[in-house]
């Protein structure tokens, strides 16, 4: 059974009131289904709902994160490859789950490089990723007071697992935050 991403959706809110979580789970749900269409036999519908799901037990249970999200997900009927998904965008921190199929790799990768991403382009006038550079990215990357909560090595560490050079996945997050940038309030005058 596909899971339906409304329920996922209205499962998230339950467990998440804030603005920010609910938007960030929002971010990676899009990045996750754009970057589904650019994987042979990726289910960008499987991939949105683990994004969106990702961090369901974040804001009740910060300090058990990826352990009771896979209770609450199995409670809720959700399948072994979602929970297994979830849990490992906690890899090395919170979790042992390491991210091994292209769907894990990319969630650990793009997650935090969300965080990193939205920080940049609110700090723009046009508070948008419509016009944001790589070249903006790569000096904010490369600053590491500049939104200190985003662990570099995490996204770094996410590129050499999906083989890619760094600016790839720096580029191709961008793109994909374009995607979304409107339900995320980050389309700017352009929305
Ligand atoms: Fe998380
Ligand atoms: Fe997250």
């Amino acid at each position: 059974m596909t899971p339906q991403r409304d329920q996922a959706w209205d499962l998230f809110k339950k467990y998440n009131s804030s603005d920010s979580l609910q938007k960030h789970a929002l971010a990676v749900e899009g990045v996750m289904r754009y970057f589904a269409t650019h994987f042979d036999q990726a289910d960008p519908d499987i991939w949105g709902i683990v994004g969106l799901l990702h961090d369901i037990d974040y804001e009740k249970y910060p300090e058990q994160h990826c352990v009771k999200a896979a209770e609450i997900l199995r409670s809720e009927g959700y399948s072994d490859e979602i929970i297994r998904a979830v849990q490992s965008h906690g890899f090395g921190l919170v979790s042992n789950v390491e991210p091994m199929s292209d769907l894990e790799k990319v969630l650990y990768t793009m997650d935090e490089l969300t965080g990193l991403i939205t920080a940049v382009a609110l700090m723009r006038p046009s508070r948008s990723v419509m016009d944001l550079e790589l070249k903006s990215l790569q000096k904010k990357f490369k600053t590491p007071s500049f939104a200190s909560g985003v662990d570099r090595k995490i996204i770094e560490q996410g590129a050499v697992r999906l083989g890619w050079s760094l600016d790839q996945v720096l580029d191709s997050c961008i793109l994909a935050m374009r995607s979304v940038a409107t339900t995320i309030g980050l389309a700017g005058e352009s929305a």
